[in-house]
């Protein structure tokens, strides 16, 4: 009889040693004479738990984690291959709360299937919504995304139906789609677990898009440090093409579509759309000016959709289920889930899919379990290096774009980062208002020059040099680069470098001040 053995491959899994323990878990079998399959799965996100090993049983898959190199035989004598008791076991894996408690809807197949398994993904419903969006108009698919409620998951969460409307709706023989894969905020790793645990559903999304719009031509403008996405991406693409499913006549549709890797220039500016559409044509990652929007005017001046990876990966499921479907989750105008990842000093790491409307709180403790270092959590940097600081009084917000809006702080990209109390948030400001700084594309002032002087007015707060006069020049400053600055990077500063200063005065040497920016 043959086992069942699966082992992430995803990077996150590997920087833990899984494939060590693969290689080991390999050698043992042949050792012993048991036959296994094993399968390099996506991971399931529980990153506290990796390398996680599972086996399959006429029960279920059975868990065992953290599994190092030196468990390995000791497995083999418990008999894990078909689920036998160790100290590593965790019960069916399904079972866990931490997993049992989401929503996966966009992450349905991520850490079940072989990600670069066709067969795999078919097995698992994928491509039901490209056959589904095959038998439509285009102006029936971009409805059903616009009843889906769904928004840009990359940042600005535009809702993603108006875009594509806007490109369908303009004339124009060369049309593109753009994934967004430059995935450059601190503590996100959503769009990596995607690319690499379920590459198809990616590129079935953006197969769907360029069919609803008549773009015939797709790229993936993938973050450079990604080598093992852009090697998934890669296998899938060859896997789709030798199979119908993309290329000149998709599913003898007569319907084209052509799709693409590229690998980004390395710049935290390039994952802004503009920018990045200018690396893409081969110049520097130079923001341009809007209007035109990108829908009229994109890439090398075509009508262009650019989307964040979740916000295309989530297509594929409304268009199999229906808009409506996607639509009942969620709060407010925020519709959906959000695949929201867990990072810093918190005590179990990793992603959780789930429906907008949780709050903060629950998210830091009920699945975070709290800090890793046992200590209060002080503030949660939500939504990238340009998101607020969040104080414990905040952590009751639930977690739907207008309640953040509503409290000067975003979502964003649904990257959580805790700190406990030992963090000085003044150094927090400085070093976000010195990443602005640094990451600068220098197209306007405000920015440019504003981030340079804003490093040196903190660090004269810092070390205490004439309060009364660097406070005040600090928020005309974050004003300054609040409303002048060409694009959201020198725009969004202000909010970690005034939430810090708002929230957390006494990190300053300064007293309380009650106005908020
Ligand atoms: C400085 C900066 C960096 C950005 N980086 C990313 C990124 O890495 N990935 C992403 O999807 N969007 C990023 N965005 C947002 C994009 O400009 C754009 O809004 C997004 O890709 C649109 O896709 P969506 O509507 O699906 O969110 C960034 C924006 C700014 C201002
Ligand atoms: S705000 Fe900064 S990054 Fe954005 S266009 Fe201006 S200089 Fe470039």
């Amino acid at each position: 009889m043959t086992h069942t053995v699966y082992i992430p491959g995803d990077a996150a899994a590997v920087a833990l040693g899984a494939d060590r323990v693969a290689a080991a878990v390999k050698q043992e079998a042949e050792k012993r004479g048991i036959k296994i399959k094993l399968v390099r799965n996506g991971s399931r996100g529980l990153h506290w738990l990796e390398p996680l090993l599972e086996v399959g049983t006429p029960n279920g898959r059975i868990a065992y984690g953290p599994v190092q190199v030196k468990d390995v035989a000791s497995l083999f004598d418990a008999n894990f291959v078909t689920g036998g008791k160790h100290a590593l076991s965790l019960g069916l894996i399904e079972e866990l709360p931490y997993l049992k408690k989401q929503q996966r809807l966009t992450f349905q197949r991520i850490g079940i299937t072989d990600p670069v398994s066709l067969d795999d993904y078919i097995a698992h419903d994928g491509y039901r919504g490209l056959k589904n969006a095959l038998g439509m108009t285009g102006a029936d698919i971009v409805k059903h995304v616009t009843d889906s409620g769904l928004r840009g998951r990359g940042g600005a969460a535009f809702p993603t139906g108006i875009k594509w409307n806007t490109v369908l709706n303009t004339p124009s023989e060369q049309k593109y789609i753009i994934c967004n894969a430059d995935e450059g905020d601190s503590g996100t790793f959503s769009d990596r677990m995607v690319m690499e645990g379920d590459p198809f559903v990616l590129i079935e999304g953006m197969t769907i898009a360029g069919i609803a719009v008549g773009a015939t031509q797709g790229y993936i403008y993938l973050r450079v440090e990604y080598p093992h996405a852009h090697k998934a991406l890669n296998a899938a693409l060859q896997k789709a093409y030798a199979a119908g499913y993309l290329g000149g006549n998709i599913l003898g549709s007569g319907k084209k579509f052509d799709l693409e890797v590229r690998l980004g220039a390395g710049a935290y500016i390039c994952g802004e759309e503009t920018s990045l559409m200018e690396s893409l044509e081969g110049k520097r990652g130079l923001v341009r000016f809007k209007p035109p929007l990108p829908a009229i005017s994109g890439l090398f001046g075509k009508p262009t959709i650019v989307n964040n990876v979740i916000s295309l990966a989530s297509v594929p499921i409304i268009l199999d289920k229906g808009g409506e479907f996607y639509r009942d989750y969620g709060m407010g105008r925020s519709r959906g889930t959000l695949p929201l990842q867990l990072a810093g000093n918190i005590k179990y790491p990793g992603l959780v899919e789930i429906a907008f409307g949780m709050t903060l709180r629950e998210l830091l403790y009920d699945y975070g379990g709290g800090s890793a270092s046992g200590r209060p959590i002080k503030a949660v940097q939500v939504g990238g290096p340009l998101g607020a600081y969040m104080p414990e009084s905040q952590f009751d917000t639930p977690l739907d774009y207008e309640a953040f809006a509503a409290i000067w702080a975003v979502l964003g990209h649904g990257g959580v980062v805790a700190f406990d109390d030992t963090v000085d948030m003044a150094d927090m400001a400085r070093y976000s208002m010195e990443f602005c700084k640094i990451e600068s594309c220098g197209k306007c002032t405000p920015c440019r020059i504003g981030s340079t002087r804003g490093v040196e007015v903190i660090t004269d707060i810092i070390e205490g040099r004439d309060l009364a006069k660097n406070v005040p020049l600090l928020r005309d400053l974050c004003n300054t680069l609040l409303n002048g600055s060409l694009c959201a990077l020198g725009g969004m500063t202000p909010y970690p470098v005034l939430s810090a200063l708002n929230h957390f005065p006494e990190d300053f040497g300064i007293a309380g001040q009650a106005d908020a920016a």
